[in-house]
């Protein structure tokens, strides 16, 4: 396997994940990869590791350019697994430093016991010969101890999870792959990923302001180098929780009378004038749910009692959507029951909290609703979309 050069002397030397299909609970059916660079200069820089079993296909493309040993230093911008879980071997393999954060420092030795570790400030800069590395701590994008590293003199940014996608490709530049598959997965990572870090995120775009980045070299998927604008444009945007005038509608049914219910919101959202997505939580991965939230300014959520609560498949959707705060949206909740109710309330009680306002009240049915039962339901979907449209 070989090196790709990205800018004279800089080298991709990453991983392909092509089968991964699950990160930390986000289905990732495209895979992913876990990005690493080498910089060649007078002193040699790794910035960034891979997975403990992507080392040998990172150590191989490193080997097509230079011997691990003339290896003068190891950038490490962020300590979750993904990146780091190989360091202990590339630091056995090369007998470098590892220069990370403080919190960074604080981290790597409780993950992997001892390593020869370097801690770097703030606005710190290293000096490799030709090239000067910048470092900026960006904390909660996506950890305490993230940090970006520039380096000034070609404008590349390594901004390690920012801007990244789960989407493994032979390709490494955006304007090589797919544009709807990209964007696709783009909003997917944010959506499930750094949803929760918008203020995070400001505060490491007024770090970068002013500076003149040419690539932002991504830790997973492919490098931004032509839609820099493009993308900096969305996550703009996605940070500041702008949405659409769309409604998510998330349910679950026991025996097809929630789903009645939720059809006929939906025929409502979509008379008002409205997109809706419809989701069924057993039927919809929840990191894909999560990306239809994105950009929807109405969560609708339903779910069917069982045993006094509600039904489990639209737990898992509620208590992964609150982990990611979802902000400046609203949400309604419905749902059916039989001998006894308890699911609407429970849904209700698990939804406060997460950021989504509940104007409405909730709506709930008692068996199989009647036409009556389904006009409210209606009704309800045009009072949700006069909602969104009015703003
Ligand atoms: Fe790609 Fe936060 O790890």
């Amino acid at each position: 396997m070989e090196a790709v050069r990205i800018a004279e002397n800089v080298y991709w030397v990453g991983a392909i994940d092509w089968n991964g299909r699950n990160f930390h609970g986000y289905d990732t059916p495209r895979g992913s990869s876990y990005n690493a660079y080498l910089i060649v200069d007078d002193k040699i820089a790794l910035i960034d590791a891979v997975k403990a079993p992507f080392v040998s296909q990172m150590m191989e493309r490193v080997r097509s350019i230079v011997d691990p040993k003339d290896i003068d230093v190891i950038i490490s911008n962020h300590s979750e697994n993904d990146h780091s879980s190989g360091l202990p071997m590339l630091q056995e393999l090369t007998d470098a430093p590892i220069y990370a954060s403080r919190k960074g420092i604080e981290h790597l030795p409780l993950n992997y016991g001892p390593l020869q570790l370097t801690k770097v400030n703030d606005g710190q800069e290293l000096n490799l010969g030709k090239y000067n590395l910048k470092f900026m701590e960006t904390p909660m994008l996506h950890w305490p101890d993230s940090m970006f590293t520039y380096l000034k003199e070609l404008g590349i940014l390594f901004c390690m999870d920012g801007f990244g996608q789960h989407f493994a490709s032979s390709k490494r530049f955006d304007d090589e792959v797919d544009q709807g598959a990209l964007y696709e997965e783009a909003a997917k990572y944010y959506a499930n990923i750094l949803m929760p870090f918008g203020q995070p995120y400001a505060s490491a775009m007024e770090k970068v302001k002013g500076l003149d980045i040419k690539m932002l070299a991504t830790a997973h998927g492919v490098i931004w180098r032509t839609d820099i604008h493009g993308i900096l444009r969305l996550y703009d945007k996605w940070s500041k929780h702008q949405t659409e005038q769309k409604a998510v509608l998330v349910f679950d049914t026991m025996w097809g009378s929630t789903e009645k219910m939720a059809m006929a919101i939906a025929e409502g959202i979509t008379a008002g004038g409205v997109t809706v997505r419809i989701c069924k939580a057993s039927a919809t991965p929840r990191s894909v749910i999560m990306r239809e939230i994105l950009d929807s300014k109405a969560v609708v959520l339903g779910t069917p009692t069982l045993n006094l609560g509600m039904f489990p498949s639209m737990a898992d959707v509620v208590v992964y959507m609150k982990g990611l705060k979802p902000r400046g949206r609203f949400g309604a909740c419905f749902g059916a029951y039989g001998w006894s109710a308890g699911g609407v309330k429970a849904l209700r009680e698990l939804v406060t909290g997460s950021g989504l306002e509940l104007p409405f009240e909730d709506l709930e049915v008692r068996f199989n609703p009647t036409e009556a039962d389904l006009k409210r339901c209606h009704d309800l979907g045009l009072s949700i979309a006069k909602k969104i449209i009015m703003g």
